[in-house]
């Protein structure tokens, strides 16, 4: 069993993003600039938050980090997002979800200007992507191709299972691995699956991406299976400082004895999320540079 490294691929990747960084200041005087916004203080989106702001910075570029009290209201969410749409120094405009309940997250999705939506969550930029024209792929999507590809398979031909219907990664992730680059068949199992074992029992790649840790186990995969584990859930733990530890969806002890290749967790899709962010963040600054 091979153990996917997300840390050393986002590495490699990230020295190349900040070399174009640096090109492009020297060359346009453009600095790239995401903008996060971060509503309430939920802890997971506050890590998450951190991790992209200490990104930026490692890869020369501007972050402005955007904290709001829980409290705000769907109208003044969409408001600041709209004051960064028309901001000359913002390329990227992120909210990071969930947001809180009383705001609706189709709302605020359809206020980030699509030349500005690098996350590739609004519908022009799904819709470009469903249709094969260029834009911002969605970051986790884009990083678990990158990282099946880093594994060493070649992903055309197989069979992909994609476990999970969210419109951040199941989705997206399952429209990708279809797309004549990559030309995998693909299965999508979701909470309305009788049997998921059934189909990741035939899958050369599988992807998980559920929201619930044990969703999949070694006896549900064929032997040298590619797992890629998109879960990050919190278990209570009193041996550790912090008081949890990160698990995955993916039960690792099982699933490492069957597969040919795992993505631990955390380590493996997180850090590829926030480098295809990055990527997304130089690409836009490289279009309004031009
Ligand atoms: N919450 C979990 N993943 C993501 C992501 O990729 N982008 C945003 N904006 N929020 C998230």
């Amino acid at each position: 069993m091979k153990l996917i490294d997300g840390k050393e691929l986002a590495h490699s990747l990230r020295g190349e993003i900040a070399a174009g960084v640096a090109g492009l200041k020297a060359e346009k005087g453009v600095t790239p600039g995401l903008a996060v916004i971060l509503v309430g203080d939920n802890p997971a989106s506050v890590s998450y938050v951190t991790a992209k702001k200490r990104a930026c910075a490692e890869a020369g570029m501007l972050s402005r980090e955007i904290r709001l009290p829980a409290e705000t209201t769907e109208e003044e969410l969409v408001a600041r997002v709209k004051e960064l749409n028309a901001d000359p120094e913002i390329h990227g405009i992120l909210v990071q979800l969930p947001v809180p309940k009383h705001i609706r997250d189709k709302a605020v999705i359809d206020a980030i200007a699509p030349e500005k939506d690098v996350d590739g969550f609004t519908p022009i930029n799904v819709g470009k992507m469903m249709i094969g024209d260029e834009c911002f792929l969605p970051c986790t999507p884009h990083g678990i191709i990158k990282l099946i590809e880093f594994s060493g398979m070649d992903i055309r031909g197989k069979h992909a299972v994609v476990i999970g219907r969210s419109n951040i990664v199941g989705k997206p992730v399952a429209a990708l691995l279809a797309r004549k680059e990559t030309n995998a068949t693909v299965t999508l199992c979701h909470t309305g699956t009788p049997d998921v074992g059934h189909f990741t029992r035939d899958a050369d790649i599988v992807v998980v991406a559920a929201g619930r840790p044990n969703t999949l186990t070694g006896d549900m995969l064929k032997d040298g299976a590619v797992v890629i584990d998109v879960g990050v859930n919190r278990i209570p733990d009193e041996t550790n400082p912090k008081g949890f530890r990160l698990v995955g969806d993916a039960d690792f002890e099982s699933c490492s004895k069957v597969a040919g290749a795992i993505t631990p967790v955390p380590g493996g899709v997180g850090p590829m999320t926030i480098t295809m962010l990055l990527w997304n963040t130089l690409e836009s600054a490289r279009r309004v540079a031009k």
